[in-house]
């Protein structure tokens, strides 16, 4: 990891970057944004806007048309093998959730611990007792002690959004993106999930950038909210409780 990076906090720079999948319409038009170390940074904006495809160039899963991305100093790329060291380090949680359905949810969640050890030893599924423990504890976390065993396709949405965000969890991210994670819970669930990230973040000087549809959990959590509308970014405000401290309106209005 680059540390002159390090020195100013910045963990993810975004400089005017555009996406286009299919090299005639943009999806993300002119995309500036920076997040500090220990913040959590939050995306919200209606369906289409674009939220997902940022989260996936920050996670180098896909690459932009143009403009320039950073993340811990390197460009994201999952080609890229050293960019494949830092991505260890980020715990992704997909919309989609990306669990294997036909495998216990136990085994779902040593799949995060997999990018941490030997890649001989995971081959040969030889885990150390610590990682099975570490799985097992990222599990109670979310509340999901009794159902270790059972396969994941047994599980309803939202015990499967827990899953993944045990999944996460258990990968000790330095670095958390989390596509609406708790977009299929109830209240008190989605709140139990957040407090408990929030502590996690307090405690390790977790970043994150989150996605909600829920503007009212957004301002709950966020220390940045972020507001997309078709692509473009067009506001971002700092909060710390009912106060907003800071404010950004972009220049760039969508049409
Ligand atoms: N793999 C893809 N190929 C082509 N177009 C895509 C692809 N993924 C997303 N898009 C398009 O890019 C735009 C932004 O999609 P994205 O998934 O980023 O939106 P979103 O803000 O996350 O929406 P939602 O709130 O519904 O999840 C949409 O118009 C979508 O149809
Ligand atoms: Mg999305």
């Amino acid at each position: 990891m680059n540390n002159s990076l390090s020195s100013n906090n910045i963990i993810i720079n975004m400089d005017k970057v555009w996406l286009s999948y299919d090299k005639i319409h943009y999806v993300l038009n002119e995309i500036t944004m920076s997040v500090k170390q220990s913040t959590n940074y939050t995306i919200i904006g209606q369906s289409g806007s674009g939220k997902s495809t940022l989260l996936k160039l920050i996670n180098g899963l896909l690459i932009p048309s143009k403009g320039k991305i950073t993340v811990f100093g390197m460009t994201p790329n999952k080609k890229n093998k050293q960019f494949l060291n830092i991505m260890k380090k980020i715990g992704y949680i997909p919309q989609s959730l990306g669990l294997v359905k036909n495998i216990s949810v136990l085994d779902n969640v040593l799949i995060g611990t997999l990018t941490r050890i030997n890649k001989i030893k995971s081959i040969l599924k030889i885990l150390p007792e610590i990682e099975i423990d570490n799985a097992k504890q990222a599990l109670e976390l979310v509340g999901l002690e009794d159902k270790m065993e059972k396969k994941t396709y047994a599980l309803s949405g939202g015990e499967k959004r827990r899953v993944a965000i045990a999944r996460a969890l258990a990968q000790k991210p330095i670095l958390l993106l989390a596509d609406e994670i708790v977009s299929e819970l109830d209240h008190v669930t989605s709140k139990e999930i957040m407090n408990l990230i929030s502590d996690t973040q307090h405690e390790l000087k977790l970043t994150s950038v989150m996605i909600h549809h829920d503007i009212k959990l957004a301002l709950d959590y966020a220390d940045i909210v972020s507001v997309l509308q078709k692509g473009k970014k067009i506001l971002e405000i700092g909060v710390n409780g009912n106060t907003i401290t800071d404010f950004d309106m972009t220049k760039n209005q969508p049409c």
